[in-house]
């Protein structure tokens, strides 16, 4: 393809993503396809000729569209907010169309320092400690596997010197919630701590939030037993309820055992632009690492999550790499990016950033979580009100766990089973009740929800927040969950007593 050529092309693929946004509202949101339909869609082979740029868009539209949920959508309420602004489209554009090869500061300085400065202006935007530098990853689970290698060889006085953890008399341990994001457990699997050193440390009943005498004494036994602690990984932002762990409480407890604290705040990061939040992260002069993802609520599109660490050295004795060909005169004076982390070759991730930074501006962004946080709230109130509906963990953010409990389906209590007051079973009943209605209400197209458990039990997690989401629709995302549950709850009891009247 030629420049001539790309242009012509790139024009009209432009007009197709502009169209899509406009159009989006109007689509189902979840996707609309059976296993394997996607794939039967596509050709067999690759084609040995040019195809025309109109056939590629049309499977585009036929086959792909359908084959996405739409989290673009106004009506996405599922999983989390996974913005996309398109400012932040431009700069991704611009980092494909550059091409620059990040594996060295020399290959492209402007990669390097672009990152450095935007980094530089979201640490002062979130108000994490001055002297703390981040740099982009492309999830936060490979942030907190970052995190945990670090925590690793800080324990272990880098052990991968001598004979790694396999040479270490000691087991040493991490500490996170149980209310932490799965990818916390994969980080600490995938570092070689093992799962028989993975405490799930307890959790208020009510907040979700870590407990500080719960850590505190699994430390202490741990460190009686022989064991040590090497990290604590601090849930701001928990995926299933928003929990906040007390990072102040926490760090300090740690601290006495020198363990490194990770802080993961993947989803409730973005919420940190607002001064009137920065009280999630008290205590973060005591943590060792944090980590939030703009691509996720903040809105620049995936991948960008920001790993941020106090001392940026405790990455580098442990990754850096410095084969001969890499080298260069300015080595000791730059960052080399390569040694805070995994990767070698690394995008211009930077530059979705900055556009979408410079190109909508701070305030606009700041306004929009504002709206979301507003709607969560008042989204709250209309279930509280409710009767026969429930809000089931506390509302800190964006995220609104709800379950619809008619007459009929008792409270089932915690856990499987029934709890004081259900009849036997009622529990299950009221289990597939909550599936059954969030299923409909995602197979209407109309919105899309995310089923989630909470104590062994059923609920539906409302997380609002995409960038197209107002009040308007979160007002009929409501309309929609009683008109659908209500349904549900009909078509079950006209199912129930055609049974009755067929076994009478
Ligand atoms: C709290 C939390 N941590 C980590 C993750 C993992 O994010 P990523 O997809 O960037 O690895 C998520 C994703 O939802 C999350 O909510």
């Amino acid at each position: 393809m030629t420049p001539d050529e790309f242009r012509a092309a790139a024009h009209v693929l432009v007009d197709w993503v502009a169209d899509h946004r406009e159009r989006v509202a109007t689509l189902p949101v979840a996707a609309q396809v059976a296993p394997g339909e996607v794939a039967r869609g596509l050709a067999p082979h690759a084609p040995e000729e040019p195809e025309p740029l109109a056939d590629v868009l049309a499977d585009l539209e036929r086959v792909v569209v359908p084959g996405i949920t739409q989290t673009q959508s106004p009506n996405f309420f599922g999983w989390f907010p996974s913005n996309a602004a398109p400012a932040s489209v431009l700069g991704d554009l611009a980092s494909s169309g550059l091409a620059a090869l990040g594996i060295t500061w020399a290959s492209a300085p402007a990669l390097t320092e672009v990152e450095e400065v935007v980094t530089e202006w979201l640490r002062e935007l979130t108000g994490l400690p001055a002297g703390w530098r981040g740099a982009i990853h492309d999830t936060a689970s490979t942030a907190c596997l970052v995190a945990l290698l670090a925590a690793r060889e800080r324990a272990s006085g880098l052990s991968q010197n001598r004979g790694g953890l396999q040479g270490e008399p000691a087991p040493l341990v991490v500490y996170t919630s149980p209310q932490a994001h799965s990818s916390v457990a994969k980080a600490a699997l995938l570092a070689g701590f093992g799962a028989a050193n993975l405490r799930a440390v307890d959790v208020d009943p009510v907040t979700r939030a870590m407990l500080p005498d719960a850590l505190a004494a699994a430390l202490a036994e741990d460190v009686a037993a022989g064991r040590r602690p090497a990290a604590v990984v601090v849930a701001v932002g928990t995926t299933g309820t928003t929990a906040i762990d007390p990072l102040a409480e926490l760090a300090p407890i740690a601290a006495r055992y020198g363990a490194w604290v990770h802080v993961d705040a993947a989803m409730a990061g973005s919420a940190l632009l607002l001064p009137e939040r920065r009280w999630m992260i008290d205590g973060i002069e005591g943590a060792d690492s944090l980590c939030w993802n703009p691509h996720k609520w903040m809105g620049t599109i995936l991948d960008c999550s920001l790993l941020y660490v106090r001392e940026a050295d405790e990455l580098v004795r442990v990754m850096s790499t410095d084969p001969s060909y890499l080298r260069s005169a300015v080595d000791g004076e730059v960052t080399q990016y390569r040694d805070w982390g995994i990767p070698l070759g690394r995008r211009f991730r930077s530059l979705k950033l900055w556009f979408h930074l410079r190109l909508d501006g701070v305030e606009a962004i700041r306004a929009r979580l504002r709206r979301d946080l507003a709607n969560a709230a008042w989204f709250a109130a209309q279930v509280e009100a409710e009767p026969d509906w429930r809000v089931l963990a506390p509302v800190t953010l964006q995220t609104v766990c709800v379950r619809h409990e008619p007459a009929g389906l008792a409270d089932p209590g915690a856990g499987p089973g029934a709890g004081p007051g259900a009849g036997p079973g009622a529990g299950d009943a009221l289990d597939r009740h909550t599936l059954a209605w969030a299923s409909a209400v995602n197979d209407s197209g109309l919105a899309f929800v995310t089923p989630s458990q909470l104590d062994g039990r059923w609920l539906v997690r409302v997380s609002i927040g995409a960038e197209a989401t107002e009040h308007e629709h979160v007002a009929r995302l409501w309309d929609l969950l009683r008109a659908t549950a209500g349904a549900a709850v009909a078509s079950s009891s006209a199912a129930a007593s055609s049974v009755a009247s067929a076994t009478a």
